[in-house]
């Protein structure tokens, strides 16, 4: 059973390119992507999509770029508020959200708030997200907290990670026909099925995503062992 499906959202710049548009365009494009995405996905009964959206590498971009990806996602986050109560989708966030600009955060914070009831899919943004800094957050809070003294186990860490609720996602998408994990939940994927999709992010649509599920259910996943239970 497919509960969690993350995905790399990757490709704007070049789709945007190969139109004769500025980047900011495939981004804007791209962003129009996500609901599309997270309606199909709830129509497939998954129960968790996972989207890069703005890494802890992201701010190497220019500030124009990077702070045009920060009106979106505030824009996003406002504007689509209706359609995800109509489409039961609750939205959640991974990541270094403190360090976002204010307004982008606040935005963010209030469409969690009212989204916390649905229950058909979870839109997980990870945001200012970087899976280092994920491990790293988890190691200085588990330092921080009440423990008794002996040694940590993966449970115990785990346990501090953003989202320790959620299940380990089951398929990691990548859009953009790139083969990398660009630093994108290190922790959780250990024993994740990868796809790599050629076609950019603002062409992925319902149909593409299908593929890709279609793609995890003919593989036979071992978790280590040889897969004969
Ligand atoms: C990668 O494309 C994409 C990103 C760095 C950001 C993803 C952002 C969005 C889809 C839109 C904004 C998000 C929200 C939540 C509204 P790239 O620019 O690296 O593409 P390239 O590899 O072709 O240059």
């Amino acid at each position: 059973m497919l509960q969690h499906i993350a995905i790399i959202m990757d490709g704007n710049g070049r789709w945007a390119e190969a139109r004769g548009l500025p980047r900011t365009r495939g981004h804007e494009a791209g962003s129009q992507q996500i609901s599309v995405i997270a309606k199909a996905a709830g129509e497939l009964g998954v129960k968790v999509l996972t989207l890069y959206a703005f890494s802890t590498e992201n701010w190497k971009r220019p500030l124009s770029e990077v702070n045009f990806l920060m009106r979106l996602i505030t824009r996003y986050s406002s504007e689509k508020l209706p359609e995800m109560m109509e489409n039961g989708i609750r939205l959640r966030t991974i990541g270094r959200i403190s360090a976002l600009p204010a307004a982008a955060r606040r935005s963010v914070e209030k469409t969690i708030a009212a989204t916390a009831n649905n229950d058909r899919i979870t839109l997980n943004l990870a945001l200012n997200y970087g899976g280092r800094a994920e491990i790293v957050d988890a190691v200085n809070s588990l330092l921080k907290s009440d423990r008794k003294k002996g040694k940590v186990t993966e449970e115990e860490l785990q346990r501090h990670l953003y989202a320790p609720d959620l299940p380990e996602p089951d398929l990691l998408i990548r859009t953009g026909g790139e083969f990398r994990i660009s630093n994108f939940l290190l922790w959780q994927i250990s024993y994740t099925e990868l796809y790599v999709s050629d076609v950019c992010w603002p062409d992925f649509g319902a149909e593409e995503l299908r593929q890709a599920v279609e793609a995890f259910t003919q593989r036979q996943r071992r978790f280590g062992g040889l897969g004969k239970s």
